[in-house]
């Protein structure tokens, strides 16, 4: 079956990740910029590693210039979400790719956003809002101004702060400072932790960090005393299943955790990551876990409520999305 028109709530949507690659095609050769080395020859994304992909995923953004670039592109990919019946999705941004962490250059790309979340909101019946996301692998100190923008910027767009890249670098204490500004400051809480960790750094992120949310998680399920501690805690798991099998968190989908975390009682929804990357959309999401896991409607219809429940969005919305 397709659930193309299921309506659907997304947490974990990287909005540079999910650029098309004709999108990004056409700005590098706008700008005469040479990135052909991360496309196939099929004019799609090329494939490798996690680290090969945080490399060309950089090399991506480099054709991503200014406010107006991302405005385009957030337009288009809410219109391909939309199609896919996303009703909500919750982008990850990050200043590091807007501005380098400069709060002023920093507002210029958000309005430029916030232009394009109401437009779409308006045109295409599809709500978003932003988790400012630091990244990993550029340190702590690094991760500050980020925080620092997602602090001064809360408001109608920006609900959320969260850390992506590379988890094996630096532990998540190392980052106590960013993510206590942005609690301060009423933001909701994620960071990407047991896609490539394990269940230490999984425990490490929601003890240490206080994060609500977990972008992945699913490497906790080895540990069954954290699984308690998160279903006690709430804490509910971002997987993108898809994002696991191409990058190679998991081998194969016999031994995709999803089944296994629900089962067990834990708060699971099911996100696309970065489609393009991963030749996914929503509707592949949740054919595959019918095809594999045999989850059908209602199941899947459980994970759009426990995605609406932990959505980073004033309750007025929750009602809309629930
Ligand atoms: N940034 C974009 N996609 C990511 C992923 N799957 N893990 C960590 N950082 C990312
Ligand atoms: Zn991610």
């Amino acid at each position: 079956m397709s659930y193309r028109s299921m309506p659907k709530v997304e947490l974990h949507l990287h909005l540079e990740g999910a650029a098309p690659p004709s999108f990004i095609k056409g700005l590098a050769r706008e700008k005469h910029i040479d990135i052909d080395r991360i496309f196939a020859e099929d004019g799609g994304y090329a494939r490798g590693s996690f680290e090969w992909f945080l490399k060309a995923y950089d090399a991506a953004c480099t054709t991503l210039q200014g406010p107006e670039d991302f405005r385009r592109l957030m337009l288009a990919v809410l219109e391909e979400s939309a199609a896919h019946g996303v009703i909500y999705t919750e982008f990850f941004v990050s200043p590091d790719f807007c501005g380098g962490g400069d709060l002023a250059a920093w507002r210029d790309y958000l309005d430029a956003m916030t232009d394009a979340a109401d437009e779409a909101e308006q045109r295409m019946g599809i709500a978003s809002r932003g988790v400012v996301t630091c990244l990993r692998h550029l340190g702590p100190e690094a991760a500050k101004p980020i925080a620092r923008c997602a602090a001064e910027t809360k408001g109608r767009f920006v609900t959320g702060f969260g850390m992506a890249g590379a988890e094996m670098m630096h532990r998540p204490g190392d980052f106590s400072w960013a993510f206590d500004a942005a609690r301060e400051a009423g933001l909701g809480l994620t960071a990407h932790a047991g896609e490539w960790g394990g269940p230490d750094m999984v425990r490490e992120t929601v003890d240490l960090l206080g994060c609500a949310r977990i972008g992945h998680g699913i490497n906790a399920v080895s540990d069954h005393a954290l699984c308690d501690h998160l279903i006690e805690r709430g804490v509910t798991l971002e997987v993108c299943p898809v994002s696991n099998l191409v990058l190679g968190a998991v081998p194969d989908w016999k031994s995709h955790p999803i089944e296994e975390l629900r089962d067990r009682g834990l708060r699971v929804t099911v996100s696309t990551d970065d489609p393009p990357w991963f030749g996914t959309t929503m509707t592949h999401e949740y054919d595959m876990l019918e095809k594999h896991f045999g989850w059908e409607e209602e199941r899947l219809a459980i994970a759009n409520r426990v995605a609406a429940e932990a959505a980073f969005c004033d309750d007025a919305t929750r009602a809309e999305i629930l």
